[in-house]
């Protein structure tokens, strides 16, 4: 009997056990009524559940027109290996639409068109119970792999914004963008600190600071699912991956990771805990292992530390394919039935995706080796899922406002806010910048960078060309006064030839002033050829390709070089560092990232950004993290520099800003009380700009070594040229806690020092000591 007529016939008989059971039609329908408490509601509706229909709740399935695409382009072997499209060899589309007919499906993935979204709820409201579709989507900087969305700066440029107001707003708007095209839950925020650039993902990462990923972090949740309101969700959001795939063991997606408890919980849990504070009500959990226990098998981190000590409260979902991957990767399991107990049993709600979970988790119930109990738990949290974002009322969206939602002014503004706030300017020599707009200039522009959609960064579907503004587009639009010659060298960086080269060199000399963009691709319609994104590592992270050669040809042209990075994770490149007068770090500024950064070169715009994660030397600097221990740099390198080049908060203006008078209330504080720390912040610079004024911690000496610093707390300012402003923080014990030999959380007498500037850099910092006493 093949796989779909099993399911068929699984759903016939569900149709035939409720029926007996429930017979007052009024007491069915009690669900339906959106008058009544959601506890109650799920309760009414769990009573009414078939074992099958119930364990349908946790199987997500890809959404109908991937799965076609999927079969078209991919033999079952290289879906096996692959974690971005997906289909099932022995399901026939229409069959899945019989599934979702039957209640045997509960949510789906990958639907990014609105029509299908409502064509999939309608085959829902045709199912005995009508209970509607979850559609997740990874919106992970906007709806972007929905054709025509916003699509924001990826998070690693959101981040060094350091404005939790402006990422709360996008974030709604992304919610807007996601609920006018049918989706209600987004894999978002990514949680994962990034210490490692060879890792492919650190562009949808929020940097390598825990403070600054818990902000960023609930600032998305709080926008996203609207958590002014208890009992309504916007969208829901998706804390991941637990835990710590950022660091695997060679920086390889997926692959082990193998860390210290102390550094899990010093570094890698606490945006978890601020996730589930603010109400986070999905968490993903990770392909990779950790310290031998694959992330899906769990069940310390799962239940024990998500669920009973930070008390989370929503569901949670395996990551892409990563169930099966117990028994075909990890070999912790014989097969798929055992990855499905070690997966529920460790805490798991909803699979994340396909057929190879529905029967396996009966069967293993009916067996007893699962309680009917236990799969109630996780159905009775997706329930309520559904129901607090008004599914069951409305699971069809309005399709005549799509239009009207997606890319609309008020988001386009948003889009070009984030991106001037996220481009950070690391090099400006000879006050090269500001361009003069009023000049004349003739200017030579080239790199594979320089006029693509590698702004748009990971996570985005190919968008018209109308919708995105490439870098050349933006020069043309604020720089009217230059002439541009655009020397094309293909939109990939591996492609760039020799030919290009010489060419680029030759044009080069003939301009007032040159720009290079290079950097890296994270072009999902390109999987094979990206250098950046999801399974994108790198052992080595220069640029690739002939890029170098190129940038180096320009400068030695003689005309004055701009370099321009586009790019999802920290590029080394020293070189450039040393030579090149001015260096700017694009991030991939989003759908308006092209027109921000044309008015910063232009001077309408003065960069504030701030980096949120180092950029180390070479790719054997990494983890030239800030907050590293006081032995990190004790020797040095013998063959190069140790430091990073750039580090951690780190970012120029037009203007500079200077800090004085730096002064704490008391000089000591006590357990239940507060410092104010008071310091002036002048713009000595002769523009009018923004400032991003950081506080740092450090313990003196302690019974455990602490970081030479940690961000505490920071504030994003506005200077008018010549203004001095007083900023004040304060320091509450909270901030001293730290964890001792046996990792519980606790404060010891002594003294501290804190510290203030615009950087994590010690030239930048003033400090001041205070000492802590019971
Ligand atoms: C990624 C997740 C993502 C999921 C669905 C996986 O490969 O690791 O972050 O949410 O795919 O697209």
């Amino acid at each position: 009997m093949s796989k779909i007529s099993d399911y068929i016939k699984v759903g016939l008989l569900a149709l035939l056990v409720t029926s007996c059971s429930f017979q007052n039609s009024e007491d069915k329908a009690l669900y339906l009524n959106s008058e009544m408490a959601v506890e109650e509601r799920v309760e009414n509706l769990l009573q009414q559940m078939t074992l099958e229909e119930k364990v349908a709740q946790m199987c997500q399935f890809v959404g109908l027109e991937h799965m076609k695409q999927a079969e078209k382009n991919l033999s079952k072997e290289d879906m096996e290996k692959s974690d971005a499209q997906g289909f099932y060899p022995d399901l026939h589309s229409t069959d899945v639409e019989k599934m979702v007919e039957q209640g045997l499906i509960g949510s789906f993935l990958h639907v990014t068109d609105v029509k299908e979204a409502n064509y999939l709820q309608s085959l829902a409201q045709k199912s005995r119970l009508k209970i509607p579709l979850l559609i997740g989507i990874d919106a992970i900087h906007g709806t972007a792999l929905v054709q025509g969305a916003t699509v924001y700066p990826t998070p690693i440029g959101l981040a060094s914004t350091w404005d939790t107001t402006l990422v709360k707003k996008l974030s709604v708007e992304t919610a807007k963008e996601m609920r006018a095209t049918g989706a209600a839950w987004t894999f978002t925020p990514n949680l994962d600190v990034a210490r490692d650039a060879r890792w492919g993902r650190v562009g949808e990462t929020f940097g390598e600071d825990p403070l600054l990923v818990s902000d960023m972090g609930v600032a998305m949740i709080e926008g996203l699912q609207n958590t002014d309101s208890d009992a309504y969700f916007n969208v829901i959001a998706c804390a991941k991956h637990l835990i710590a795939g950022s660091e695997s063991v060679n920086g390889l997606n997926g692959a082990p990771t193998d860390l210290s408890e102390r550094t899990i919980r010093e570094i890698y849990l606490p945006p978890y805990k601020a996730a589930v504070d603010a109400g986070v009500f999905s968490l993903m959990t990770a392909h990779n292992e950790l310290n031998g226990v694959p992330c899906h098998a769990d069940k310390w981190m799962m239940t024990d530390v998500m669920r009973e000590e930070l008390g989370f409260e929503g569901f949670i979902v395996s990551d892409w394919m990563d169930i099966e991957r117990l028994a075909t990767r990890h070999f912790v399991a014989e097969d798929q039935t055992e990855a499905c107990y070690q997966t529920i049993d460790a805490g798991m709600d909803m699979h994340m995706h396909g057929p190879e979970f529905l029967q396996p988790v009966i069967d293993l119930v009916n067996e007893g080796r699962l309680t009917e109990e236990r799969i109630d738990e996780s159905v009775r949290r997706l329930l309520e899922a559904k129901f607090r974002l008004g599914l069951f009322e409305n699971p069809m969206v309005d399709e005549t406002v799509t239009e009207t939602i997606l890319f609309n002014a008020e988001h386009q503004a948003t889009a070009l806010e984030a991106a001037q706030k996220s481009i950070v300017l690391l090099k400006n020599e000879d006050e090269l910048l500001p361009l003069n707009i009023s000049k004349k200039l003739n200017v030579f522009i080239t790199g594979p960078n320089a006029n693509n959609e590698s702004v748009l960064g990971d996570w985005s579907a190919q968008q018209a060309s109308d919708k995105v503004s490439t870098i050349l587009d933006g020069l043309h639009e604020i720089g009217t006064s230059c002439n541009y010659d655009y020397l094309d060298v293909g939109h990939n960086p591996r492609h760039v030839t020799k030919a290009h080269i010489k060419q680029a060199n030759k044009r080069a000399s003939k301009a007032d002033l040159a720009i290079v963009v290079v950097g890296e691709n994270s072009f999902r319609w390109e999987w094979d050829q990206k250098t950046c994104g999801e399974n994108s590592g790198r052992s080595d992270i220069g640029l690739a390709g002939l890029q170098q050669d190129l940038v180096e040809a320009v400068y030695y042209s003689g005309t004055p070089t701009i370099v321009v990075l586009v790019n999802g994770r920290p590029l080394a490149t020293e070189w450039i560092a040393d030579n090149v007068p001015v260096i700017i770090e694009a991030w991939e500024p989003g759908s308006m990232g092209g027109k921000a950064l044309a008015q910063i070169l232009f001077g309408e715009v003065n960069p504030s950004a701030k980096l949120t994660i180092s950029i180390p030397r070479s790719s054997g600097h990494l983890l030239s993290v800030y907050n590293h221990k006081p032995t990190h740099y004790f020797h040095k390198y013998v063959t190069s520099k140790s430091t990073p080049l750039y580090e951690f908060g780190y970012g120029l203006g037009y203007s500079d800003f200077n800090y004085q008078n730096l002064q704490l209330s008391k000089q000591s504080i006590g357990k239940k009380e507060k410092l104010l720390l008071k310091v002036e912040v002048t713009n000595i610079g002769k523009y009018d700009g923004d400032e991003v004024v950081q506080l740092y911690l450090n313990d003196k000496i302690c019974s455990v070594t602490r970081p030479v610093k940690e961000l505490k707390a920071y504030r994003r300012i506005s200077l008018k040229a010549g203004e001095t402003k007083q900023v004040s923080f304060e320091i509450t014990p909270d901030m001293l806690v730290f964890l001792d030999k046996q990792l519980k959380p606790t404060i010891e007498e002594g003294v501290f020092k804190a510290m203030v500037g615009g950087s994590s850099r010690d030239k930048d910092l003033l400090s001041i000591p205070f000492t802590y006493v019971e």
